[in-house]
């Protein structure tokens, strides 16, 4: 059997190519990446892979028995065609199994809905290709609010409009752990899973932030309609909506939903203590 990881070239798809090579299996693994070099160090085959192209889908995809779909990046409109030529090249070449990442989030409401929106699109895609699938809804990742830590530290806070509302954050390495064990094991076959771990306030995240960094941060409730001008006049129209309207979604209660993780990965999410603890320096 050989599975085929597209965007092999990202964090993404790479973590779930090194949970599959962790597995230990007897299926061949081999990537599809636009940007082949940028997968290079994989250690396994890459082939070429972009979602907009449709005949070099198919020829990537000859001789693959399953297929994750790791979200496209692309606007949520241009997203959902990328999709349809990755589903319609794996139906073409005989891909039997399909995995896609979708997202959890609001459906309507805020800013980030329409990608949201795409992605059930998509979701509704898969479900009628006609080929076996799983559908994972990926919580949001944890890794962005580490990466922040610095300018966390110099505004001596977190603010964003999430409120006292609860997120099931996540991480790669969770979701790609539990992202091989849906490409290898028909069980969760024909099913949609929420892949988070235990949901937290932002009161909560900068708690473990400061255990783990040694800061001092708090976090300050800020209005929807001042964050979303906070994050538009820092990163423009289209992402400072969209980072905006998670948080807004997050605000109400989005984010806060049961985790199927442990169905889908055999045992439980990381736990938060236990994260921030192999993080801390
Ligand atoms: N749950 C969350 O919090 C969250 C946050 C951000 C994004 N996401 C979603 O999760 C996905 C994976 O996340 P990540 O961390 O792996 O992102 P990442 O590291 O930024 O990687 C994005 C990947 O998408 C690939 N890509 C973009 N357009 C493509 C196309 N037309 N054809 C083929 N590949 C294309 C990129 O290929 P190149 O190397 O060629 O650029 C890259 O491999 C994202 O694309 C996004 O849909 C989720």
């Amino acid at each position: 059997m050989t599975i085929a990881v597209t965007s092999a070239s990202g964090q993404l798809g790479a973590a779930v190519v090194q949970a599959l090579q962790a597995m230990d299996i007897e299926e061949q693994v081999i990537g599809l990446a636009r940007t082949p070099s940028r997968a290079a160090g994989l250690g396994i085959e890459v082939r070429p892979g972009d979602y907009s192209d449709p005949e070099q889908l198919t020829k990537s995809l000859e001789g693959v028995d399953a297929v994750l779909l790791v979200s496209g990046n692309e606007q949520p409109d241009m997203r959902i065609q990328q999709h349809r030529n990755v589903l319609n090249a794996a139906k073409t070449a005989g891909v039997e199994k399909v995995v896609y990442t979708s997202v959890q989030g609001a459906e309507e409401g805020n800013g980030f809905s329409p990608v949201v929106q795409s992605n059930r699109q998509t979701e509704a895609d898969v479900r009628a290709s006609g080929m076996e699938w799983v559908i994972g809804r990926n919580g949001i990742y944890i890794e962005p609010d580490l990466e922040s830590v610095d300018a966390y530290k110099s505004a001596g806070e977190v603010a964003n409009c999430a409120g006292d509302a609860k997120c099931g954050y996540t991480t790669r390495p969770e979701l790609a752990f539990a992202y091989a064990r849906l490409l290898t094991e028909s069980t969760n076959d024909g099913r949609t899973l929420a892949l988070n771990g235990e949901p937290i306030s932002q009161a909560e995240l900068s708690a473990f932030l400061n255990t783990a960094f040694g800061t001092q941060l708090t976090f300050r409730s800020m209005s929807v309609e001042d964050y979303r001008t906070d994050r538009v006049n820092e990163l423009g129209d289209f992402l400072g909506t969209v980072i905006a309207g998670i948080y807004e979604g997050i605000r109400q209660g989005a984010n806060d939903t049961p985790s199927d993780y442990a169905k889908a990965a055999g045992r439980p999410h990381q736990n938060w203590d236990e994260y921030f603890a192999s993080v801390a320096h």
